[in-house]
């Protein structure tokens, strides 16, 4: 369906509901909402709009769907595939305002959140009350916990404590409709019906419009040690990782990056904190593996730190260090949390986000070099590869903006079609929004697609939420 324009009989009805202070309708303002942390992306906006309640955003939503305008919602604009991006141009409907933490329900474990709570924010929230909620997006100190539930965020603790989708029992949404609804119960078993808040989580922002949200907690672990074992390969480190696992220890963080990663971002992060980075990197290795355990008796600890290291020695690992004081260990996780910024700020980056089970990453890694190599580009590697899942940064560097438009588009088809022969998938945290749109038949086939865009219709038949996304 053609989608109209907003006119400006439109636009004072919008005033009207959200207030003249609420809606943004010059140009230089507007361009703020225009682009997010994917690649070079901009699309503006005809309008931004930031309501300050569900019922205004129904409003909204009524008169949006009436007359056939494009809605997209936006958190903290922090997304890797563009998923907040208007692509149809319309409505920006930013969620700025709904920045409370409704609740903390310390003896059932559960909080409920408005989705432009900062989801570092709701994490000390918590943890000031001995709770911990445990997914922890790289960009955790500017993301909104709305955008995490419309990507299903994962982040280092995943691979211990699983991503965002793991943590929501019930949510409030508006339907594209206008209709307000909670998706479930604010239980931690639910059999009625379809799943429709897991349906909502990953859904990227096309079916509905994040009000609250209710999450489950968990008790906060008391003690951690934190390990970076270097290895004189990728590939070694790679084989490492599944025999840790099989060993029958679960580490609540196995990050992996290659030593390029490391040093781009010693730099990155020397010139942004303006202090030298005191941990040393042992050299002549190519990759790292940074290995947390979390518990809350220091003996265990210390014994399944004992086991990884004993595991490790089977492969080529060097020097492994034991982060001693908390300051080392913030050093180290600062420098994990800041690889993709710094890379961006190195080159125009295309950043992918494959996942393949633990122990085909050897055969992943080893795969995108050579693709790399045939067609043209240089990436960095880094992610989450106890849950394997692999960030690839593809860098732009010198190469001509035709390469960028042609060959590398090709390259990436590859990979995804090597990850997918590998039994994985796309993307395990950052979602398709456009970035991976015309890969999606590599990983789904016609049938899949079929019912997702069922889905999509029967909670927007106009197809005015969030349009030309992940499919
Ligand atoms: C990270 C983000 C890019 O893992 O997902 O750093
Ligand atoms: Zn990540």
């Amino acid at each position: 369906m053609p989608f109209a324009a907003v006119v400006p009989a439109l636009l004072e009805q919008f005033e009207k509901i959200v207030g003249k202070q609420n809606i943004i309708v010059d140009e230089e303002n507007r361009y703020n909402y225009s682009h997010d942390e994917t690649e070079d992306y901009s699309f503006l906006p005809d309008v931004v709009l930031k309501p300050g309640t569900a019922e205004e955003i129904s409003a909204i939503l009524r008169l949006c769907n009436e007359h056939v305008i494009p809605v997209t919602p936006r958190g903290g604009g922090t997304g890797l595939s563009g998923g907040a991006l208007p692509i149809q141009k319309g409505v920006v409907m930013s969620m700025e305002r709904f920045n409370k933490i409704l609740n903390i329900d310390e003896l059932n474990l559960q909080a409920t959140v408005e989705p432009g709570v900062i989801t570092e924010v709701f994490q000390n929230a918590v943890k000031e009350k001995g709770l911990f909620y445990p997914p922890d997006p790289a960009s955790r100190g500017t993301c909104f916990i709305g955008g995490n539930i419309a990507e299903n965020s994962g982040g280092p603790k995943a691979v211990k404590y699983g991503v965002t989708r793991d943590y929501v029992i019930n949510m409030e949404v508006v339907l594209p409709s206008g209709d307000i609804i909670w998706t479930g119960a604010n239980v931690l078993k639910n059999s009625t019906g379809y799943n429709l808040t897991q349906l909502m989580c990953g859904s990227e922002g096309t079916l509905g419009i994040i009000t609250k949200i209710v999450f489950k907690l968990r008790g906060l672990p008391q003690k951690s040690v934190l390990l970076l074992l270097p290895f004189i390969t990728n590939e070694e480190a790679c084989k490492a990782i599944a025999e840790i696992f099989r060993a029958g220890i679960t580490p609540s963080g196995m990050e992996f990056f290659e030593r390029e990663a490391a040093m781009k971002t010693i730099d990155y992060c020397e010139k942004i904190y303006a202090a030298k980075v005191s941990t040393p990197f042992p050299e002549n290795m190519d990759a790292y593996l940074l290995c947390e355990l979390d518990g809350n008796d220091e003996e265990v600890l210390m014994r399944d730190a004992e086991r990884v290291m004993t595991v490790v020695e089977q492969f080529q690992c060097g020097e492994i260090l034991f982060a001693e004081t908390a300051a080392q260990k913030e050093e180290l996780w600062k420098i994990r949390k800041n690889i993709s910024p710094a890379v961006n700020a190195y080159s125009l980056c295309k950043s992918e986000d494959v996942v393949v089970p633990r122990a085909n990453l050897p055969k992943l890694i080893i795969g995108i070099k050579a693709i790399g190599k045939q067609y043209g580009f240089n990436s960095v590697c880094y992610g989450h590869l106890g849950d394997g899942n692999l960030h690839v940064n593809i860098m732009k560097e010198q190469m001509s903006d035709e390469n960028w438009a042609t060959h590398v588009p090709e390259g990436i088809g590859e990979i995804f079609k090597l990850t997918v022969s590998l039994g994985g998938t796309l993307s395990g945290e950052h979602g398709i929004g456009i970035a991976k749109k015309p890969y999606m038949p590599i990983a789904m086939r016609e049938a899949n697609l079929e019912v997702m865009r069922g889905i999509k219709r029967a909670f927007d038949p106009k197809g005015i939420l969030n349009p030309g996304k992940i499919f």
